[in-house]
């Protein structure tokens, strides 16, 4: 497995990978690898001759430099479990290597409409630096196929976004997201969970569950408000902070119409200092 730092030879890799007309896969994350990240790659390996991982924790996304510095990282075990799922190439840049002028100077890719709500209101600039560094990797890589999880539903909608505003040639693969037995969404941040804590986790996951059940067969006839209400105030009272939690149409997160088919019921939480992502897709009956 060749663990690369530097664009320069990065790209003289991925020059002799294509000389040889041998596709690329692209899977990006920020470490800490857990077996939804693991997922992607064993499915990256199904759609490519050649697979490359970075693991690069992005300052430019995080609007929050405590959550930024005390982001987990096990770089030796991700190196490990990626070698031995047979990985090519790990990109494992610097900070100093992809912002050469610093985050200030850094130019910023924003997604409008779709990046400005849910996630993107409650971390101002989120949306910003993951596009941004994903463009970078795009760029620096040129992959064929880029993978990524449903798990991060607004993000994923973010780079398919991307990727035809800004004509890249890369196909997006997306990948349900991959849950403890109990339900909980597998999560670099999990880490930071206490004991109680993670017992508790699991409620988010039954939550959405109930009300994607809920509006899947009442075909939301009843009343939507109320059912996100209750939704909410049943994790607030067992002590999650709820940022949002919402059910939209899940082709551009915009609000259900009568003609939505597809629709995600979509939530962020605090709980203790550990803040919660999750979502579940399900089918509405076309009501036109
Ligand atoms: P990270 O949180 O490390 O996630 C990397 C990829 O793994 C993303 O596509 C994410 O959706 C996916 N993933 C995370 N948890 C998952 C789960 N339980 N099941 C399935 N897939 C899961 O997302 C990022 O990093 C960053 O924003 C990044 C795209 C790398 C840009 O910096």
């Amino acid at each position: 497995m060749n663990i690369i730092e530097h664009p320069r030879p990065l790209r003289a890799q991925t020059r002799q990978w294509r000389r040889n007309q041998k596709s690329i896969a692209l899977v990006p994350t920020m470490g800490h690898l857990h077996d939804g990240h693991l997922a992607l790659v064993e499915h990256a390996k199904t759609q490519a001759d050649h697979v490359i991982v970075s693991i690069f924790v992005n300052p430019l996304q995080f609007d929050n430099a405590t959550d930024l510095k005390s982001y987990p990282s096990s770089i030796a075990s991700d190196l490990q479990q990626l070698s031995s799922l047979g990985v090519d190439a790990i990109f494992k840049p610097t900070v100093d290597l992809l912002y050469p002028l610093g985050l200030e100077l850094a130019p910023k890719i924003h997604i409008p409409l779709l990046g400005d709500e849910f996630c993107g209101a409650h971390r101002p600039g989120h949306f910003d630096g993951v596009a941004t560094i994903v463009s970078k990797l795009f760029n620096l890589i040129e992959p064929d196929i880029a993978v990524f999880g449903r798990k991060d539903y607004q993000q994923l909608l973010i780079i398919q976004r991307l990727v035809s505003e800004l004509n890249f040639n890369i196909q997006i693969k997306a990948l349900d997201t991959v849950r403890t037995g109990d339900g909980l969404a597998l999560s670099s941040r999990n880490a930071h969970l206490s004991t109680e804590e993670r017992e508790l986790a699991c409620m988010l996951y039954a939550t959405l569950k109930d009300v994607a059940e809920q509006a899947e067969q009442h075909q939301l006839t009843d009343n939507l408000p109320a059912l996100l209400d209750q939704a909410i105030t049943r994790l607030s009272q067992a002590s999650f902070k709820v940022e949002y939690l919402d059910l939209r149409d899940a082709n551009d997160l915009q609000a259900i119409q009568a003609g939505t088919t597809q629709a995600i019921v979509l939530a962020a939480v605090q709980l203790g200092k550990v803040r919660l992502i999750d979502n579940i897709l399900f089918k509405l009956a076309d009501r036109t």
